[in-house]
């Protein structure tokens, strides 16, 4: 994984809150979410660990950050699931990828995934996938991910 100079990549933090929730509105409608129940969440995501190693967490979600400001620039998630099939084997799940709009092509969606593939393997996942809308089977093609299946979905 290369990062662009000048930025890092770091777990969230509870003083991420405004430059996560916008960065996330590229990507979609986050609503009201309070300073509150974002640090609640982050406090969850921190709680929960792997089973066969308690130094992992289930929850990886990562920000890239400008060095000198802490800008928050791009935001994203791997999820481990730990699974009976494959030999009690681990499917990761890349989340809510969002890159804020002044970011955008400078490398820093594909050093995210880079960074995000990485964990994911290391912590032991057999593959690592996730739901896009057609615009960017593109981008994450040149992530190194291809076409496997057709997502469904039904909403209440
Ligand atoms: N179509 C075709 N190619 C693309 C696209 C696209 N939509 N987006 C990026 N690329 C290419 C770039 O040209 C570049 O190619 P190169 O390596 O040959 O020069 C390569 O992909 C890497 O591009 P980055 O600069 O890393 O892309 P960026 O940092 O702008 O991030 C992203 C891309 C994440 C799609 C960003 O535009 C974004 O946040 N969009 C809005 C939110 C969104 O749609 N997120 C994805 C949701 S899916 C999910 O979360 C699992």
């Amino acid at each position: 994984m290369t990062l662009p100079e000048g930025y890092k990549i770091r777990r969230i933090e509870k003083k991420d809150y405004e430059g996560v929730v916008e960065t996330l509105a590229v990507l979609t409608t986050v609503g009201n979410l309070t300073r509150e129940q974002f640090e609640s969440i982050v406090d969850y995501w921190n709680s929960v660990q792997m089973y066969h190693d308690k130094s992992i967490y289930k929850y990886n979600p990562s920000v890239i950050v400008d060095v000198n400001t802490d800008e928050v620039a791009a935001v994203g998630n791997i999820i481990l699931e730990q699974k009976l099939i494959h030999e009690g084997g681990i499917c990761g799940h890349i989340e809510d990828i969002a890159v804020s709009k002044n970011h955008q092509g400078k490398k820093l969606g594909k050093a995210l995934l880079g960074y995000l593939s990485d964990l994911g393997f290391q912590s032991g996942c057999y593959k690592i996938i996730l739901d896009c809308n057609e615009k960017n089977v593109k981008f994450y093609e040149k992530c190194g991910y291809s076409t496997t299946a057709i997502e469904m979905q039904k909403r209440k």
